[in-house]
């Protein structure tokens, strides 16, 4: 899929070394492109690289050299203060360990990303309509330690999808969930695509989340070794 659609990613021999008496090659020329609406999964090894990509990708971190285009921005030009913006105002990123703030109900964790934005309108509708896209439509007001692992991530998913990002990532977003919350979780991700065209950018070392995906990127040894067709690829 979206071969016609307008390429919302561009990444350009992207190069990560980590300084060190011993430098880290982590990331050694990475191109690829992403589709608008494209659900995406980057594989490979441990220590291949795929979270790396992703921090460079995100803006969480500035690789060594390469070019990265989002959203028509060729985001490594921008300054500190303007990267920030960008992120909060067309990113969103999902973590392994759910970071969510504990002393916070679920209803404010999501609207946390609003808050910084300094965003107008209700944002407490906002928060309670990402909610519902995650299928989560009660305990809105219970703090996350009172849910499970998959409620957790759910809440987390809401917060990234607050600000409406263009791009979502997610750092193995399942790892720490059981096999049920897991699926539930990558079945929400299709859906994002499917119903509001959601582009998705997802490391996972599970094979089986390929059948979830439209392409899937392998990692090796921090260079690209193959893309394939997901199982939502045709
Ligand atoms: N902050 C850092 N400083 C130095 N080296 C790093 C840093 N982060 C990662 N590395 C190294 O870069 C390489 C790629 O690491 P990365 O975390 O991207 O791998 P990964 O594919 O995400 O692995 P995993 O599946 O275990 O999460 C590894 O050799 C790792 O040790
Ligand atoms: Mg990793």
């Amino acid at each position: 899929m979206g071969m016609n659609k307008r390429k919302i990613v561009h990444a350009v021999d992207i190069k990560k070394t980590y300084p060190g008496d011993v430098p880290t090659h982590a990331l050694n020329g990475v191109s690829f492109e992403v589709a608008e609406g494209e659900f995406v999964a980057v594989m490979g090894r441990s220590g291949s690289g795929k979270s790396t990509l992703l921090h460079q990708l995100s803006l969480i971190d500035t690789p060594t050299a390469g070019r990265i285009v989002l959203d028509d921005i060729d985001v490594l030009r921008l300054s500190k203060r303007q990267k920030a913006r960008f992120r909060l105002e067309r990113l969103g990123y999902v973590f392994q360990e759910f970071a969510l703030i504990v002393e916070m109900t679920v209803l404010q964790n999501v609207t946390l990303p609003a808050i910084a934005l300094g965003s107008g309108g209700d944002i407490r509708a906002q928060a309670i309509d990402r909610l519902h896209r995650v299928g989560l439509k009660d305990r809105i007001d219970h703090y996350p330690s009172a849910l499970s692992g998959g409620e957790q991530q759910r809440v987390a998913i809401a917060r990234a999808l607050m600000n409406q990002p263009k791009i979502l990532f997610a750092d193995e977003p399942t790892a720490n969930l059981d096999s049920v919350s897991a699926a539930t979780v990558l079945e929400l991700f299709l859906e994002l695509k499917t119903k509001f065209d959601q582009t998705i950018i997802m490391v996972t070392h599970e094979q089986e989340d390929q059948k979830y995906v439209d392409r899937v990127i392998w990692l090796k040894d921090g260079h690209i070794e193959k893309i394939e067709l997901g199982g939502q690829g045709q």
